[in-house]
């Protein structure tokens, strides 16, 4: 590709004995430890007198760790010291930023059973899904090396008349604020922390309250790997506190945000409200995303890919499939399909290498959806529902779930988790029914099953979205090959894991020089 010879990170076979075994012994190792999170400045974690229990979803009695929050003194060091080291990293240049980056992604490497076995532990991951997360945060960082070097390192020479020489430079900002969702603890929070560091930038990290211990451990392993301790900070802690703090601060020069839709839109809204600064505010949010079958789509890939897309990661993906939208003449046979297959879904222990359901993600989470199961009981038509196992009121396991709704417009918003609903549509009808999911304002994923190019067109055409996918499965982005993002309620963009990741993140400079 035009990255010359890269590969993405490569993963574990939990079908070989070797594999599982170094889970289980991970596993244990993870059980035994108590973590600590907390603000982490200059390189050294202040262990709160305030710390709170961190406790696993799928069994709420087991402790992780204690985690404690930044208080506003942590939030105005780390800005004083990452200003400071900010201006020789960027001086530096791209090409030595690199071999940092990629330091961090060989350390990610050689701790992946550690992660993957806090990632269920703490984030209810499934063993696959832990693997995948571990890899795509190695693929982020080396990825942006590759574009440090790329654009970060040598000036590009533009063309202007005899006599003057004319040169485009991209360099850091300052200060970036990055926050990230509990749902990728571990591939986002490092990929926007690799995306600031690689265009020049110091950063101060804001995970989510849920999953402060996987990114304690993030922020440990990029010191490891050389990066000046001042470069980096953890700030954890709640959003509407250390959060707004933190967006706030005048010492910010721009924010990265991963998360939900209303929320970026708060945030946007109080940095425009900062007197005397204007700074860039990257934001992926949520999104409602859609998949269309017609009557010529293979139904065993259908359902294959539909399982995977709606109820995968249990369902607690950005990029998930929230509505499907079947054509009159083939929904029963599809439906009978889908209800087949998820009854065959194992919901459970995320760190059982059998499990491919976990819980969702908190209490408060696990009773959202509940609430919107009731709704569709009475507005809609639940069709099925997989059980739980036994003991599964220790955590937040939440049954996936199938539902049929009346009409085109029933969702307003995305529902997080998985619950699959079902539209079925009538050919004739399919601008006014496209159209009432375009109208809801988000642009994230959109799938099509289809043999005839001109259906996926018209689609495609209809429905606004950053990231398509025709015969697949609509989640599971690839750093380099799907970059990722949405428009629209989605997203501002620039994508994650593209070739124009890092423009946001940098100032451009141009220099004219007449001799
Ligand atoms: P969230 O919006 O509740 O929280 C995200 C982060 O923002 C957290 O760190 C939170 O503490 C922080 N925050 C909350 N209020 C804040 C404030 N006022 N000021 C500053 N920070 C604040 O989202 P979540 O529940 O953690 O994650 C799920 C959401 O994220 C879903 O909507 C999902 O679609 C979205 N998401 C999007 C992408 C993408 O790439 N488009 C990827 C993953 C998740
Ligand atoms: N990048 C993630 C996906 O594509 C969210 O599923």
């Amino acid at each position: 590709d035009m990255y010359g010879d890269r590969q993405n990170s490569l993963g574990r076979d939990y079908s070989q004995a070797a594999d599982r075994e170094a889970h289980a012994r991970a596993l244990e190792g993870i059980d035994r430890e108590k973590l600590t999170s907390g603000p982490i400045v200059g390189g050294k974690l202040r262990a709160g007198i305030d710390a709170q229990a961190v406790t696993n979803p799928f069994d709420r009695s087991q402790v992780l760790g204690h985690a404690s929050e930044a208080e506003a003194t942590d939030i105005d060091a780390a800005v004083e010291a990452a200003a400071n080291a900010q201006v020789q990293w960027d001086r530096q240049g791209g090409a030595k930023r690199a071999v940092i980056l990629r330091a961090m992604a060989e350390a990610l490497e050689a701790d992946l059973d550690r992660l993957v076995a806090l990632l269920s532990r703490e984030a209810g991951k499934t063993l696959n899904d832990g693997v995948a997360e571990v890899r795509e945060a190695a693929d982020f960082c080396r990825f942006y090396a590759l574009l440090a070097e790329r654009d970060f390192t040598a000036p590009q020479t533009l063309k202007g008349p005899t006599g003057e020489t004319n040169q485009l430079i991209l360099h850091g900002r300052g200060v970036f604020a990055c926050i990230s969702p509990w749902n990728f603890p571990l591939a986002i929070f490092t990929g926007q922390i690799a995306a600031a560091l690689a265009a020049g930038n110091a950063v101060l990290a804001k995970p989510a309250e849920q999953t402060p211990l996987i990114a304690a451990e993030a922020v440990r392993l990029y010191h490891k790997a050389g990066l000046n301790p001042d470069l980096l900070a953890l700030v954890p802690g709640r959003g509407e506190t250390v959060g707004a703090t933190l967006v706030t601060h005048p010492g910010i020069d721009g924010v990265a945000f991963t998360g939900g839709t209303d929320t970026a839109a708060a945030i946007n809204r109080s940095i425009a409200a900062r007197l005397g600064a204007i700074i860039p505010f990257i934001a992926e949010t949520g999104g409602l995303n859609g998949m269309f079958i017609d009557t010529t789509a293979l139904k065993e890939q259908v359902i294959d890919d539909v399982i995977q897309s709606a109820f995968g990661s249990a369902g607690q993906r950005c990029s998930a499939l929230r509505v499907l939208y079947v054509p009159k003449d083939s929904a029963d046979a599809l439906i009978a399909g889908l209800k087949g297959a998820l009854a065959v879904q194992t919901v459970g222990d995320p760190a059982d290498p059998k499990t491919d359901i976990g819980p969702v993600i908190d209490p408060e989470s696990r009773r959202a959806l509940e609430a919107h199961v009731e709704r569709l009981s009475k507005e809609a038509k639940i069709l099925a529902r997989a059980t739980l196992p036994l003991g599964a009121e220790k955590g937040d396991l939440f049954a996936p779930t199938i539902a049929e709704i009346p009409t085109a417009d029933f969702l307003e918003r995305e529902v997080f988790g998985p619950i699959l609903h079902i539209y079925r549509y009538d050919s004739a009808d399919l601008k006014s029914v496209a159209g009432k999911l375009a109208a809801r304002g988000y642009g994230l994923t959109l799938g099509v099953h289809s043999r005839i190019e001109a259906f996926a067109a018209e689609v495609i055409e209809l429905v606004p979205a950053g990231n398509v996918y025709v015969n697949r499965s609509i989640t599971g982005a690839v750093v380099g090959v799907q970059p990722f993002g949405g428009e629209g309620l989605s997203g501002t963009g620039p994508k994650a894991g593209g070739p124009n990741s890092l423009i946001r993140y940098a100032s451009e400079k141009a220099i004219s020089v007449n001799i």
